[in-house]
């Protein structure tokens, strides 16, 4: 048995995985209001971001499960102790990444969200989740809070803030990421400067399109 498929986390990720079923973008009228094209240029905008997060504060956004469940697998695989994360919003990704730092015997996470209000949704998650002890939330814009007091090395980066900022947040991390160390990077297809930096073969990862949407990515030595 595992921390992910027991309680208390197995059914609080079956409610919020409803939940978040049930307030689909595809149903938002902030989103519906956007032409195909805008919400492409938002998406992938480097300057508007925050301001299309703010109009989406109240959606969770989440990860699919069946990334969570990679995400799960590949920290426990890699024997994770140190993890990063850009973007947090309701803590769905989070609740996944710190169960398998539990089943490794403890570490750090350290995620990042600049919407106060999902902050307060991520940290009360993570309690009732009872992770909250291994997770740091750092509120602000990730540009400045994760460019500070990181571990020393780094086994695992989830990125999933604003996709345009994929490859500014790579470069705050990446001389931390250890030798093996998994990079996934969710709807990476909007961040075409991340997939130009890590699909070279001589660019220091071996890195792959996983399922839909996920970009999987391992750090050379
Ligand atoms: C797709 S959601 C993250 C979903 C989350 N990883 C999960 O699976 O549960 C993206 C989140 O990143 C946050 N975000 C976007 N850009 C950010 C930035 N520059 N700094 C901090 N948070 C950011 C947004 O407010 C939003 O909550």
């Amino acid at each position: 048995m595992t921390t992910l498929t027991t309680a208390p986390l197995a059914p609080l990720l079956d409610r919020l995985f409803a939940e978040a079923a049930a307030a689909s973008p595809a149903a938002n009228p902030v989103l519906a209001a956007l032409s195909a094209e805008e919400r492409t240029r938002l998406m992938r905008s480097k300057t508007d971001y925050r301001d299309f997060y703010a109009r989406l504060k109240d959606l969770p956004l989440p990860i699919s499960r069946n990334t969570g469940a990679l995400l799960y697998m590949l920290a426990r695989g890699c024997g994770a102790r140190t993890i990063v994360e850009f973007g947090t919003s309701f803590g769905i990704s989070t609740l996944h990444l710190a169960a398998a730092l539990r089943d490794n015997g403890g570490g750090r996470l350290i995620t990042s969200e600049f919407e106060p209000s999902k902050v307060v949704r991520a940290r009360a998650n993570l309690t009732a989740g009872g992770l909250i002890d291994l997770v740091e939330i750092r509120e602000g814009d990730a540009l400045q809070t994760l460019g500070v007091d990181l571990p020393a090395t780094i086994d695992l980066l989830l990125l999933d803030g604003a996709k345009g900022l994929y490859p500014d947040i790579l470069s705050l991390v990446e001389s931390r990421l250890r030798p093996g160390a998994f990079i996934v990077a969710d709807n990476a297809d909007d961040s075409p400067d991340y997939l130009a930096h890590v699909r070279p073969p001589a660019a220091g990862y071996v890195s792959t399109p996983f399922a839909a949407d996920v970009e999987l990515s391992m750090r050379l030595g």
